[in-house]
């Protein structure tokens, strides 16, 4: 790739919940802006580290030894000033003082809003997708998903173990916040018998009541219900399942665990792609754009025609999870 002449000094930053495989993102994203003879600045926790100033040069050997590590070097947090104007004007200001004339942020969809808003402000801002719950619309993929489905299914084959042996009930409760990817590729990996989505849940305990009577007349010892964060309110519903069923029923949180642990090659693959496509994308010039998956192939679009853009969980994998918990 070319590089372009305006851009002497690439920063990026990790923003939002951390992701498995923003790691191995930082690195494409320090060791390519290098390689296209550009200087690196690395901004500390996000959003709230660069209006604190947290601002650290970054050489090749400030990303060593980082590929293969959960979390992130550079931190990251939840930012409510980047909500507000004045916190957006200070932002940009800081971008401008720490001589950054183009921003890799490494987030999901609220970090994309922050990266716009500081667009307004003539910061040129290029977004990688990194969120373990898959829900950044303009993308098929987002960094760090496949590796919370892999410890998530990991556990979750655990729990089945000893819900078979004492022939119980299984609540599961996965991440996902208001989406239920999370909880459907759990479901469809763990060959769960109900998954609950937020985007269908109707409330109907009753039929989960149903489902698992029939399930024990067809002979079958355990019945493992995925339930995704939106609906929540496991630990209630195992009790009320229980008292419904006559059948022991117990839930488990999986929560954080989720977030850690070393990213899988997909993610490592994914973020390394995306670290040095984002790079290509400034270095040739081109401005305040989200890196994005679409069939299989890595390109970019617009931010702001990004954040419009609309994504539905896959209408056939939902169908098959109910056909085969049977
Ligand atoms: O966005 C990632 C995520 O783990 C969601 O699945 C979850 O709803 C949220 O972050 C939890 O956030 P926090 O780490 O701030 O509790």
């Amino acid at each position: 790739m070319s590089s372009g002449s305006k851009i002497n000094t690439i920063g990026v930053l990790t923003s939002g919940g951390d992701a498995p495989g923003m790691n191995a993102a930082i690195r494409a994203v320090v060791r390519s802006a290098i390689a296209h003879g550009k200087k690196v600045k690395g901004i500390k926790r996000g959003y709230s580290g660069l209006l604190k100033g947290e601002i650290i040069d970054m050489d090749a050997r400030s990303v060593s030894d980082i590929v293969q590590r959960g979390g992130t070097i550079l931190q990251t947090a939840r930012c409510v000033e980047m909500t507000t104007k004045e916190g957006q004007e200070e932002a940009a200001k800081a971008i401008k003082a720490a001589g950054i004339d183009g921003l890799v942020v490494i987030g999901g969809d609220g970090s994309f809003r922050g990266a716009l808003a500081l667009s307004t402000y003539g910061v040129n801002v290029v977004c990688i997708p990194g969120t373990i719950d898959l829900d950044v619309s303009c993308s098929d993929y987002t960094i760090g998903f496949d590796t919370a489905v892999n410890t998530a299914m990991a556990a979750i084959d655990k729990v089945r173990d000893t819900s078979t042996s004492h022939q119980r009930c299984s609540i599961i409760e996965v991440m996902g916040r208001n989406a239920g990817y999370l909880a459907l590729w759990c479901g469809l990996a763990n060959g769960a018998e109900d998954i609950l989505l937020p985007e269908f849940y109707d409330f109907d305990e009753q039929k989960i009541v149903d489902h698992i009577m029939e399930n024990r007349k067809r002979g079958k010892k355990h019945h493992i219900i995925i339930n995704a964060e939106g609906i929540g309110h496991s630990m209630g519903m195992a009790q009320r399942i229980e008292a419904a069923t006559g059948l022991e029923t117990r839930a488990t949180i999986l929560g954080h665990m989720q977030r850690g642990g070393s990213p899988t090659c997909k993610d490592r693959v994914a973020a390394t792609t995306m670290g040095c496509y984002a790079v290509d994308t400034l270095c040739q010039g081109k401005k305040n754009r989200v890196i994005v998956e679409k069939r299989g192939m890595i390109t970019d679009f617009d931010i702001e025609e990004a954040l419009q853009m609309e994504k539905e969980l896959p209408e056939y994998q939902v169908s098959i999870s109910r056909e085969l918990a049977i």
